[in-house]
């Protein structure tokens, strides 16, 4: 985590408006969901609407009010219990499978929950905090920042066990985009690069530090790998091809049967697919999503290409604005690139997740942060692969060039596609 300004804090302070900020977002997230909808766990990866709600209150409760507000009083003591996720120097937790078994509190209680940590935490504020729980404030935005985006992914994925398909927002179809033409391959000399963060503003620990990185000539695809891209590799056999993929993957194909990117089905001889509008025909100018790092690296091996490693990608990104299709749009699906122009990146931002061919593991001289909130990245670095660039359902103003995301190989629910790499 980086330093933030030592003056006080007060009503107006950078920090609160920030905090009033995602705190309202996720409220209007939960708008459209009954507490059935909020209540029920589709897989033991996906959690419940109303545990995302309750456990990012909870990490303010017991990360930020209870070490620092003196006086503060627990909202409800067996919260400890319901939404703890994975903190072990803090104590027994509910598991995560059986995070569905949650049927009270109610979803009003867990928005009562909301309100009373929010005044105790507009109460530490309006006191002045000190930059340390300044600090903590900050990583408690973004820490629900990144609930946020599993909410939708979760909801996504309990609303397509449903055989009505329901849309969480929306179920009016999107205008096709344009075709975005062929992919053109931008050229980046490598060398001896600076890579991670500077510690200017807000990073996760696991972002540093900043090192340097020895990459070899490579060359990035400056757009996504699309919808329709992906249909001509369905249709060529990819799946059904071993010598596309890797072996772990080959296993998850036999033991699956995965044919097609999650979500996908045949109506009429058309592809569709699941989205947070419900059913949609697949958009064939659209970024393919919703792929394993197996289905994305034996997609680039059918292309002649590979995935970027995490370093390809952040050096080709250091320097490019943020914008792109991201929450906030409204949108929730991933778009068609803009029009070309010569030697210029396209959807690096937004739109979906892209994975990298690097294992999410420690940079040189990394170490977690001391307390409780060091668990939050560092033990987690054992078999998952990095993503980088943000999804469009990636709130703005949580993506960074040097923001490493991480799943296991296998992980499909997520908005995670690819961007084609070759060596120059
Ligand atoms: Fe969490």
């Amino acid at each position: 985590m980086s330093t933030l300004s030592p003056r006080p804090l007060t009503k107006a302070s950078p920090v609160a408006e920030r905090y009033r900020h995602v705190r309202a977002t996720s409220r209007e997230l939960g708008a459209p969901l009954s507490d059935a909808d909020a209540t029920v766990q589709s897989m033991p990866d996906a959690s419940p609407a109303k545990w995302h709600l309750a456990h990012t209150t909870w990490f303010f409760e017991t990360m930020v009010l209870k070490p620092n507000l003196p006086g503060y009083e627990v909202f409800d003591e067996s919260f400890n219990y319901l939404f703890n996720s994975y903190y072990e120097t803090i104590g027994e937790r509910q598991p995560r499978p059986r995070r569905g078994m949650i049927t009270r509190p109610h979803l009003d209680t867990v928005f009562d929950y909301r309100d009373h940590v929010d005044a105790a935490v507009e109460t530490l504020l309006e006191r002045g905090a000190s930059p340390e729980v300044a600090e903590l404030v900050e990583l408690g935005c973004h820490h629900e920042q990144q609930h946020q985006e599993l909410l939708l992914t979760d909801i996504l994925h309990l609303f397509a066990q449903s055989p009505l398909k329901p849309a969480y927002r929306d179920p009016q179809p999107l205008g096709v985009g344009r075709e975005p033409g062929e992919a053109r391959f931008v050229s980046f000399d490598g060398g001896i690069v600076e890579i991670g963060h500077d510690g200017q503003g807000f990073a996760f620990d696991s972002e540093g530090p900043r090192h340097r990185a020895l990459l070899d000539p490579y060359r990035l695809a400056d757009r996504l790998v699309t919808n329709g891209e992906f249909i001509a590799f369905i249709e060529d056999g990819g799946y059904r091809n071993p010598l596309l993929w890797l072996s772990a993957g080959w296993a998850d194909i036999l033991a699956n049967k995965w044919e097609q990117p999650f979500y996908w089905f045949q109506r009429d001889g058309e592809w569709w697919t699941m989205t947070l509008r419900g059913a949609q025909p697949v958009d064939r100018n659209a970024p393919v999503t919703h792929l394993s790092y197996f289905e994305a690296d034996a997609f680039a091996t059918w292309a002649g290409k590979r995935l970027p490693s995490e370093f390809e990608w952040e050096n080709a990104a250091a320097g490019l604005s943020m914008e792109g299709n991201f929450a906030g749009s409204g949108r929730l699906r991933p778009k068609p690139a803009g029009p070309a122009r010569d030697g210029a990146l396209r959807q690096m931002f937004g739109d979906v997740w892209e994975w990298t061919r690097s294992p999410f593991s420690p940079y040189p001289r990394f170490k977690p942060v001391e307390g409780a909130v060091g668990e939050y990245n560092g033990k987690f670095m054992c078999g998952q692969f990095v993503l980088r660039g943000g999804s469009c359902v990636t709130p703005e103003g949580h993506i960074r060039a040097t923001y490493r995301n991480f799943f296991p190989p296998d992980a499909r629910w997520q908005f995670s596609g690819l961007r084609l790499a070759e060596d120059a």
